[in-house]
């Protein structure tokens, strides 16, 4: 909670003004049975008319004012509680941008969605309950307390035994529910992951058929998750029959002693009336209070889940001063070795290679070699757990890292578009890039060759994930979106694997011919894309199992032979 408050400054003349305003609500609706009491004490016993319409008149006036600060209370209560949530959920948003591929790892994606609809919400709506409640309880049962002995103190002794029983209750109930609040949480977590998890799937989940086993998947997580709200909630729905129970037996005794006292004459057939109103309103801002209480339990177990998240901090920081620009393109690297933080051997074991600027490496190797994981370290996705990665002559950690990543272009293995028009994708590389600029990309990219057929050109609308283009399609475009910034370096992850032979070969020609200047890892499946790169890396199991050109691979790699071979037959291993 402490970590969340400060984002409510914006909002705080609202969140003072609420519980002002509600306290003058509060007033009236202790006012009004006491003018209650009035009529009926003085006005009837009197049979006064004129003093009965006087009064009733003022008691009308005084429920509309009451009502009137209630609603503009509520309505402040409203704005500062979701403006509060907002501003959370744009903080939170803000600092997951900042995260590491590490820290993201750790949360999950749909842990973190869930922390910033379903937790963001919570807050919101405690907020602005606490606002109104946390005032209206105590003052309420403050004065409805005072008016209550003023009445008849004697009579008003009754609180002292049903106060404490009613507390006593209340902070049963409230301990029971507690852990169940923080569990239902965690529950809803589990469910928006398969529901994540599938739906960015849909299209291989009905393609392998397993809807059936998703839906099962489904089924036992949404069960679990209905049965523990169900017992939240019983805890509520017990409370209040409960409470019931309480109010009425303190209105029947204050029925059965005041009724003597108004038999005796000591006190008015109205003061009973009012009295017993002051009562129920006592016994009903306890019941507020408990409610408050609950909602401080389920907001204080989202504000946690949040302030976790804000309280991360990057595993990749930043040094003071760092440097904005890469020297050059070249790369080297020193004893890496690195680990995942959640596997527990290492993925890459004491690596050791360096390429020249303007070099191309390729690198080759079974899936799960740690390809992918090793160019990762380049543009600082990970940090290295030993050893160093030095890039234009300096090791990456002193690098700015916006500027490392924008010299630094990367075409991850898992691309993907985004919805929006193909000129919009492309200016993720650079925003400010003229439609020559784009195109003269993918041309590079051999994109342009499609692109160009369509009728709205770089208008044409991709839809979300890219799912309106092929494999090879989507692939050429995140490779021109990667060049339109003019990196020094750019990593190719298995960025062609879905494009024919022939169009590799072209772009392969490109990189060559008018890119000579950048640097260029490129990660294959398939021999022929890398087998004229200056250098290639064999990887195998987390290790560098040769380095060389072709030529030399050939002669001193078995496994650079054995895929080679295998490959020549026309086998060809994607
Ligand atoms: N985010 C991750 N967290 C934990 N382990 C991972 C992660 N990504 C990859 N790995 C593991 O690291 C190893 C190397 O993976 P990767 O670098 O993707 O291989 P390649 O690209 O050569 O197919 C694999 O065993 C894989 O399971
Ligand atoms: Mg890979």
């Amino acid at each position: 909670m402490k970590i969340l408050l400060p984002y409510m400054k914006k909002y705080m003349k609202y969140a003072v003004l609420c519980p002002i305003l509600m306290i003058l609500e509060v007033l009236a609706d202790i006012i009004v049975p006491y003018l209650m009491s009035r009529i009926v004490d003085v006005g009837i016993v009197n049979q006064d008319i004129s003093y009965i319409v006087k009064i009733g008149l003022i008691m009308v006036a005084a429920a509309l004012v009451g009502m009137l600060f209630g609603i503009i209370s509520s309505y402040f209560g409203a704005k500062a509680g979701f403006g509060f949530a907002a501003e959370v959920r744009q903080q939170t948003f803000k600092k997951i941008q900042g995260f590491s591929f590490a820290n993201l790892d750790e949360f999950t994606v749909s842990s973190l969605i869930t922390r910033l609809t379903n937790d963001c919400n919570t807050i919101g709506q405690v907020a602005m309950m606490s606002l109104r409640m946390a005032v209206r309880a105590p003052f309420l049962m403050l004065f409805a307390l005072i008016m209550a002995f003023r009445i008849n103190a004697s009579l008003a002794r009754i609180f002292l035994i049903a106060i404490p029983i009613t507390s006593i209750i209340i902070y049963f109930i409230l301990n029971k529910a507690r852990p169940l609040f923080f569990k239902l949480q965690t529950k809803v977590d589990k469910v928006n992951a398969i529901i994540q998890e599938n739906l960015t799937n849909i299209r291989v989940v009905k393609s392998f058929n397993r809807q059936k086993f998703e839906e099962k998947k489904f089924e036992d997580r949404n069960n679990s998750l209905r049965e523990t709200a169900l017992k939240a909630i019983s805890i509520i729905i017990l409370f209040m029959p409960i409470l019931n129970i309480i109010i009425y037996s303190t209105i029947i005794s204050i029925l059965w002693f005041g009724g003597q006292q108004v038999i005796v004459g000591t006190m008015g057939s109205g003061e009973l009336v009012s009295f017993i109103t002051y009562i129920t309103q006592v016994l009903m801002a306890l019941m507020m209070i408990s409610f408050f209480f609950m909602q401080l339990l389920r907001g204080s177990a989202s504000a946690g889940r949040i302030a976790e998240i804000l309280n991360t901090e990057s595993e990749i920081k930043e040094i003071n001063n760092p440097t904005r620009d890469l020297k050059d393109g070249s790369i080297k690297f020193e004893n890496v070795s690195f680990i995942y933080p959640s596997s527990k051997e290492n993925t890459l074991n004491n690596i050791n290679f360096k390429i020249k600027s303007g070099e191309t490496l390729g690198i080759i190797g079974s899936t799960g070699s740690s390809k992918s994981t090793l160019v990762q370290l380049i543009p600082r996705l990970y940090d290295v757990t030993e050893g160093s990665v030095i890039v234009g002559g300096l090791d990456v950690r002193n690098y700015d890292i916006k500027a490392l990543r924008d010299q630094v272009a990367f075409v991850l293995q898992k691309n993907t578009l985004f919805s929006g028009t193909l000129r919009e994708n492309m200016q993720w590389g650079n925003e400010n890039a003229t439609d020559e600029e784009i195109i003269k990309a993918l041309k590079q990219a051999q994109a342009w060759e499609f692109v160009s057929k369509y009728d709205d050109k770089l208008d044409t609308k991709v839809e979300q994930g890219g799912s309106n283009f092929s494999g090879g399609q989507k692939q050429r475009l995140t490779i021109a979106r990667a060049l339109m910034k003019s990196p020094k370096i750019i990593i190719l992850d298995d960025s062609t694997s879905a494009v024919d032979m022939t169009t590799d070969a072209k772009i392969q020609k490109i990189f060559k011919e008018e890119l000579h200047d950048v640097t260029t890892i490129i990660i294959a499946q398939r021999i022929s894309s890398i087998q004229h790169a200056d250098r290639i890396l064999v990887m195998h199991e987390g290790r560098i199992e040769s380095f060389g050109d072709h030529d030399s691979l050939m002669k001193n790699s078995s496994i650079y032979r054995e895929i080679y071979e295998s490959q020549q037959k026309g086998v060809v291993g994607e």
